[in-house]
């Protein structure tokens, strides 16, 4: 006796390739695949870009005029009390180091290697994506730099303000 049903319709197997998309979380977040990891890292070098950007508006503000505009008032702000002269300077350094490390880092870097390497190289390669058998590692591996990136960048700005209010301590 057979258990093939004499009329195809009888299966219900059809449904299962329907429409198997995956949700955002895991299209964008678990992908591995090259060119997604590669626009990830562009989006990330994007906004690395605009916050780089707005501390060199400030830094330009501040140098618009001769004498110090904006230093002490900024200063004040981080520290939660009024700012000395003193540490006005030191607001300078703290902005010029977020500034640079920031573009360098969080936006040439990621930009040019996450970004443009992802997508790029295994094109210029012909190879199906960035791969070391099928575990797409590299690309993986590049995903992870990246949120470590991230983290590394509120380090770096709570080492600032910590470095700020020491100054402020000693001074
Ligand atoms: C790829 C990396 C960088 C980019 C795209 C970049 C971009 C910019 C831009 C657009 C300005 C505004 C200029 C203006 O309006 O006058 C600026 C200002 C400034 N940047 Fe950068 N920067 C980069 C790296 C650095 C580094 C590594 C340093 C120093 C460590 C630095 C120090 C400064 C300073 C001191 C200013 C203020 C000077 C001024 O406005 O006259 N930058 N940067």
């Amino acid at each position: 006796m057979t258990t093939i049903a004499a009329n195809p319709a009888d299966h219900h197997d059809h449904a299962h390739d329907a429409d198997h998309k995956p949700g955002f979380f895991a299209r964008w977040f678990m992908s591995t695949n090259h060119k997604d990891i590669g626009t990830l890292y562009l989006i990330f070098a994007i906004l690395a870009g605009v916050i780089g950007g707005g501390i060199s508006g400030l830094m330009r503000l501040e140098l618009a005029e001769p004498g110090i505009q904006y230093l002490t008032g900024w200063a004040s702000m981080m520290a939660g009390k009024e700012a000395s002269l003193d540490e006005a300077y030191h607001m300078w350094n703290v902005l010029i180091t977020a500034h640079g490390l920031i573009m360098v880092f969080f936006m040439v870097m990621p930009a040019i290697i996450g970004g443009f390497g992802n997508w790029f190289v295994p094109l210029m390669i012909g190879a199906p994506d960035m791969a070391i058998a099928h575990e797409e590692w590299v690309a993986n591996l590049f995903s992870g730099l990246s949120n470590n990136q991230h983290s590394q960048m509120y380090t770096l700005l709570g080492a600032m303000k910590k470095n700020l209010q020491k100054q402020e301590e000693m001074s």
